[in-house]
């Protein structure tokens, strides 16, 4: 393992269920990884465990890489959507879970003509989007969010997107902050202050 990989998982560890991933060579790759946790008994389902505590019958993963959170949820018993546009990373989503749909699309530009109970982006995907496009990422998920739904972003603070733009693109998206937490354990926020997972609901 080289140096980069060792930082790379060891931040995967600490805190408890704060888990991002910011290089990775393809889907495969990236699923390796939590693949490994998994086998060493980490538990890689923090995001999954929060969605399912808000009891959605349907999800959006809006940003689903490979999957790993939608086919949890799917595992579960929810219905579930995935929206990425890495092929590679749909790509092994596919293989992983053939059951559900996934879709190859820019989330800023999505109009999948429904909504669902929850919209989740987990791992940081307003950190991928290109630069600039994070306004119409939040407006790409509030679009799918169901009037009494719930749209829950969580990614790593202090990497070029801050709580200030999320807050004002969500309430230009027409959302409302309803919680925030410093992890998907739901511990109080700012905890360390390095990750925020916040959970919004329509405000019109
Ligand atoms: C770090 S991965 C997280 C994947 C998955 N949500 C998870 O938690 O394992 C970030 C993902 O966001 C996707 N992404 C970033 N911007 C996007 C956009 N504008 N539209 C669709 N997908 C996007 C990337 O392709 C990548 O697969």
């Amino acid at each position: 393992m080289d140096a980069r990989v060792e930082w790379q998982v060891s931040r995967l560890l600490a805190p408890r269920h704060t888990i991002w991933l910011m290089q990775w060579d393809g889907g495969d790759d990236y699923q390796r990884r939590f693949d490994a946790l998994a086998a060493q008994g980490k538990d890689v389902h923090g995001e999954a465990d929060f969605v399912s505590g808000l009891a959605p019958e349907s999800v959006l993963d809006a940003g689903c890489g490979t999957g790993r959170v939608a086919i949890e949820l799917a595992r579960r018993g929810v219905e579930v959507v995935g929206v990425d546009n890495d092929a590679s990373m749909l790509a092994t989503a596919r293989t992983r879970g053939p059951g559900i749909e996934w879709i190859q699309a820019d989330v800023t530009a999505l109009d999948l003509g429904r909504q669902f109970d929850v919209v989740v982006m987990a791992g940081n995907v307003p950190l991928f989007t290109p630069p600039g496009t994070q306004a119409a990422l939040v407006a790409g998920g509030a679009r799918h969010v169901a009037p009494d739904g719930f749209f829950v972003i969580g990614f790593q603070l202090g990497r070029g997107y801050e709580l200030t733009e999320l807050d004002q693109h969500c309430a230009d998206a027409g959302l409302e902050l309803d919680a925030r937490f410093a992890t998907w354990g739901r511990d109080p926020f700012p905890g360390d202050g390095s990750y925020a997972v916040s959970v919004l609901r329509r405000s019109t």
